[in-house]
């Protein structure tokens, strides 16, 4: 079912139990096609998230050439063979999506064609300069507004490949460099804290030269050829939502199949097992790079805990959830050295405190995260800020919570996985769109 409504009311349902399939990584899924986009060959791309923000990023593939075939599973892409596009200039929407917007915005700075770059009310709320800044200093020539979108891009003679030091951990920014680097002439190097891999893994599945080190990778300029075709594996970010439910619920017990294990993506697992949480994993095999696994879990006490700093950049798109499972667990959990949970989708700190006083849930606010209060939670009316993980993570709420959740603003649990409510109610939840 996908989502037209904006309000869904969660009745309480006290268990989860099943096997289920989540559907493809949507990180994955857009290194997959845009890479796919501008190699030489045609690549099959099997099992993408087929949602909002991956049709962003298709779409503006489509912009710079790339000739896309879309099936409900499938993705037949015929690469631009990495040529500098030429075309007349455009106006590209990116809707909700960070991760199409700031990847692009390294493939554009090289064509031959101007672009300008808008989104949603929430993605021109969110900082492109920690992008725009480093493909500057690669001779792009590109502007934000108030390092905001609308983001415009004008054609240049050359990129240039210089060595970076990026002092965020994150994945969109050293991704656009080593998109925008792939047009450059000469080996380069980024230094930049660990944060999740898949751009280096999916170049490497289309050959191109990238050697990784602790902290720094160091990569060619060139092609990249089509390996022919990729398997997209689960999204771990879309299985945390059964993962968190099934632990926090009483008699529950799920199986989640074929999801992606890349170890800079498993914070979620490690800080659940932590706090006390029974979770297996099976069949563990590697696909096109990528770990991929079953995850089995099932209900458990849980235990307050001071989340380890060097866990927050592998998790950092379950935070919400794990604030849930901290209000179900005994005592105290802290999570600091989250800032970047403010530049997400909301404000997911402020979010995330907003919704735990709604259930009546003891936190403290810090500028870097929180402290959460185990406790009950009570029925309750939410906002989901126009955030999908926010919405979800309500949502799950009632699998505890001592009367019904309604979630306002759901709309955009179309950005990540369109099919939540389908499977939430498969294995035992009640969600229903509200008018
Ligand atoms: C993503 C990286 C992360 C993550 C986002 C997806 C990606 O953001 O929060 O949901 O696919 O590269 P940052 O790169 O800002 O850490």
């Amino acid at each position: 079912m996908s989502i037209q409504r904006v309000n869904l009311l969660a009745t309480c349902s006290k268990q989860i139990n099943g096997y289920i399939e989540v559907p493809g990584d949507k990180s994955i899924s857009h290194r997959a096609i845009i890479i796919s986009s501008i190699a030489h060959g045609r690549t099959e791309i099997n099992g993408y998230l087929n949602s909002t923000d991956i049709n962003a990023t298709i779409n503006a593939c489509r912009v710079i050439g790339a000739v896309i075939k879309k099936n409900k599973d499938t993705l037949i892409i015929d690469g631009n063979d990495l040529e500098r596009h030429q075309r007349e200039s455009i106006d590209l929407n990116f809707g909700n999506s960070g991760t199409s917007m700031r990847l692009m915005m390294g493939i554009l700075s090289a064509q031959n064609f101007s672009s300008t770059l808008i989104g949603d009310e929430s993605l021109n709320q969110r900082p492109m300069d920690r992008v725009s800044d480093p493909l500057l200093r690669m001779n792009a020539d590109i502007k934000t507004t108030d390092g905001k979108p609308p983001v415009s891009i004008d054609p240049v003679q050359s990129i240039k490949c210089i060595d970076h030091k990026v002092d965020i951990a994150s994945s969109q920014i050293k991704s656009s460099i080593m998109l925008a680097g792939l047009y450059g002439e000469n080996a380069f190097r980024i230094t930049t804290p660990q944060s999740r891999d898949h751009t280096e893994i999916m170049l490497s599945e289309f050959g191109c030269n990238i050697s990784i080190e602790s902290d720094s990778i160091k990569m060619d300029p060139g092609k990249p050829i089509s390996p022919k075709s990729i398997q997209i594996p689960g999204d771990i970010s879309s299985a945390a939502f059964f993962i968190v439910g099934s632990i926090i619920s009483k008699n529950s017990q799920i199986i989640i199949e074929n999801v992606g294990l890349n170890p800079l993506r498993t914070g979620l697992i490690e800080i659940l097992r932590m706090m006390g949480a029974n979770i297996h994993i099976t069949n563990i095999k590697k696909v096109n790079g990528e770990m991929v696994g079953n995850i089995h879990t099932e209900s458990s006490t849980l235990n307050g805990i001071e989340i380890p700093k060097e866990l927050v950049a592998s998790s950092i798109d379950e935070l919400p959830l794990i604030i849930l499972a901290a209000s179900q667990a005994n005592g105290k959990t802290s999570i600091r050295n989250a800032e970047e949970l403010r530049v997400k989708e909301s404000d997911r700190i402020l979010s995330m405190i907003r919704m735990m006083d709604a259930f009546k849930i003891s936190t403290d606010e810090f500028p870097d995260g929180m402290n959460v209060y185990g406790g009950s939670i009570i029925g309750a009316r939410v906002n989901s800020f126009g955030d999908h993980r926010i919405a979800m993570t309500a949502l799950m709420a009632s699998l505890v919570s001592d009367g019904d959740i309604l979630v306002e603003n759901c709309k955009n649990i179309d950005t990540s996985f369109p099919t939540f409510i389908e499977i939430a109610n498969n294995i035992g939840m009640d969600i229903k769109i509200n008018d």
